[in-house]
């Protein structure tokens, strides 16, 4: 939530950081800034709304305008905590004298208590935000720091962040350092990216990818100190740290739309793909997984006698997939849980526990939360995640990097298909380690998990009814979804991406469910997309979802069916037909979610929403 960007060079840093925030502004759009800093002044800009209204709001600068001539500047695009989403809370925030000027990311816990304490010594504050708190703060220190220190800046930031508590990332630049950015950082993300001449710091990668794809994993209670020639890394305490140097392996090309008219299409039709390159190299041709990236040894894997599955949103739907998979292949128990609960009911965990925290972004701060205390108690925890070197894998025992590259929507697509990937390949590679399936029933579902990507092609070229299909139902008041098995939760991430897109009334149910109350909710037209089963899979679990999809038809429902090439045994009670691919029972959510996330982008499509940034959300919850 909230995005920032940094940037000290030898370009025009307004250019530099608006194009980054254009970039971020997935994290969030209540409000978008920026602060240059030039010729011993720092001007500024920051406007309510889509970063289009900052943009137009600074193009009346010139060169002879500091903003416009600067190569020194922080920018922010805002998800609002504190504060109403207007300009007067919009970011960067300044110190009195406005000699500083700070941008967040998070939230300051205890800004109440400073805020009183500012106030009392006579601070009049211009804002709601509990950021402001903080440029004050550090304008105090940077008063108190000898004007002969080194990095004074950064000095002043050490103090104020040891002040702190909660989540932030702050950066900051002071109108008397024309070549300085300041940045501190406690759970909540920020990286730096190494240019020549050059260097920035942003939330992701993604703000800095067309200049330079050297970046460096900066850690918790860190300060960092960006000149155009050096990145200072020290702890809060004061002790020098260095990040980690990695290289980023996609180019700026992959976060664009590439003639997509939304970054959610592209991100849909890059699923085949996706999956493929998740798979790529795990496989063996004879069947087997290699896991050995993992970093979990076979023995620890042995030793796992349950399995707890943390995520949030969408990555809960791919873990609630996971346990049908995990608890089929393996044997051993498996719990999935939303990680905003999890630790709050004293889970039982131990050492032989494997926690698996499914994140694409890396930085969800509820799953990070419960990620910790898992640790706590002494469980082995492997992330699976989509963003190298963000906050999750670093913390966890064990990392199994999804390769979807940038998902830039905020409605997760690619990022879903690819943590189904991952998951299925956890659990064969489980299954394998633990000598519970036999070798030849492995390498049998790794045969047909091989040539999923194909069948997720398929499915995408047959779509074009669907879209039809989509813009007539956007005029409906709900959508229900109903599914059994590994179907239910393809039904609840249905659901979830009509929600958050369409903003419809839109429900998944668990088949079996409907008689015991939600069939309440069915009157003459109401549409109820069904994901039926495989009947080649268990018998009994397809003949039941057919006759749910009669009970609600006799109610009458429309009938929405995604059934299996070659299934009949629905065609009487559809009144709109989707086929898949034939696929095994446990991997067919890889096929089944694609039509519902089309649905979703469509009805909202045709309701005239911006489907990629959709009202209220943002990108990565990095609050809790
Ligand atoms: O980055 P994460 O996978 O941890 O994010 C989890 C959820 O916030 C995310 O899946 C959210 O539900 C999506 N907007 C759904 O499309």
């Amino acid at each position: 939530m909230c995005g920032i960007v940094g940037y000290v060079g030898g370009q025009r840093a307004l250019d530099v950081v608006l194009e980054g925030l254009r970039r971020l502004e997935y994290r969030g759009y209540d409000s978008a800034g920026v602060a240059i800093v030039h010729q011993g002044e720092l001007a500024t800009e920051k406007k309510a709304g889509k970063l289009a209204n900052l943009t137009e709001a600074v193009s009346g600068h010139t060169v002879a305008d500091g903003i416009a001539a600067g190569s020194t500047g922080i920018g922010h695009t805002r998800w609002a905590t504190h504060g109403a989403p207007n300009d007067r809370n919009a970011h960067p925030h300044l110190s009195e004298d406005r000699a500083i000027a700070v941008i967040h990311n998070g939230i300051i816990e205890n800004f109440a208590q400073l805020r009183t304490e500012l106030e009392a010594a006579g601070v009049e504050f211009a804002s709601d935000t509990d950021t402001e708190c903080a440029a004050h703060l550090l304008a105090r220190a940077y008063a108190e720091v000898p004007a002969d220190t080194t990095s004074r800046l950064a000095e002043a930031m050490r103090r104020v962040a040891r002040r702190l508590e909660g989540a932030f990332t702050l950066l900051a630049v002071h109108r008397d350092l024309p070549d300085v950015v300041v940045g501190a950082r406690r759970n909540s993300p920020l990286v730096a990216g190494r240019g020549q001449g050059e260097n920035f710091l942003a939330s992701d990668v993604s703000a800095f990818i067309e200049h330079t794809r050297e970046a460096v994993e900066l850690g918790q209670d860190q300060v960092v100190e960006i000149t155009p020639d050096a990145i200072t890394v020290t702890t809060f305490a004061g002790a020098a740290a260095e990040g980690r140097d990695y290289h980023v392996d996609w180019d700026a090309s992959a976060a664009e739309k590439g003639g997509y008219d939304h970054f959610m299409l592209k991100e849909i039709a890059e699923q085949p793909q996706a999956v493929a390159d998740t798979l790529r190299g795990r496989l063996t041709e004879h069947g087997e997984i290699l896991l050995d990236e993992m970093r979990l040894s076979d023995e620890d894997l042995r030793d796992i006698d349950k399995v707890f599955i943390i995520a949030c949103g969408t990555a809960y739907h791919a873990g609630m997939i996971a346990k049908y998979a995990i608890e089929h292949w393996t044997r051993v128990p498996c719990e999935v849980e939303l990680a905003s609960e999890f630790r709050y009911r004293d889970p039982v965990l131990d050492r032989s526990t494997l926690v698996i925290a499914i994140s694409q972004s890396g930085e969800t701060m509820d799953t990070l939360m419960a990620l910790r205390h898992a640790k706590e108690q002494k469980a082995r925890v492997l992330a699976i995640c989509n963003t190298n070197g963000t906050t999750i894998p670093r913390e966890s025992d064990a990392v199994l990097y999804t390769r979807a590259g940038p998902e830039v929507a905020v409605a997760s697509t690619k990022a879903f298909l690819t943590q189904l990937a991952a998951v299925y390949l956890v659990g064969l590679y489980l299954a394998q380690v633990r000598g519970i399936k036999y070798a030849d029933e492995v390498s049998a579902v790794v045969e047909q998990l091989q040539r999923m990507p194909e069948a997720i092609a398929e499915v995408l070229k047959t779509m074009e009814p669907v879209r039809e299909l989509a813009r007539d139902l956007a005029k409906s008041g709900q959508v229900l979804f109903l599914g059994r098995h590994v179907g239910y939760p393809v039904a609840l991430e249905g659901a979830l991406k009509l929600k958050e897109l369409a903003y419809m009334h839109a429900e998944g149910f668990a088949a079996g469910e409907l008689k015991h109350g939600p069939i309440a909710l069915i009157d003459q037209g109401t549409p109820v997309v069904a994901v039926v089963p495989s009947p080649h899979g268990r018998e009994s679990l397809h003949g039941k979802v057919v006759s749910n999809i009669q009970e609600v038809r006799a109610r009458g429902a429309r009938t929405i069916i995604i059934a299996e090439e070659g299934d009949e045994d629905v065609v009487p009670y559809a009144d709109h037909l989707i086929r898949v691919p034939r696929t095994p029972t446990l991997l067919a959510p890889l096929v089944t979610t694609v039509p519902l996330q089309v649905l979703a982008c469509e009805i909202a499509t045709a309701r005239g929403h911006d489907v990629d940034q959709p009202r209220n959300l943002a990108k990565s919850v990095t609050v809790e």
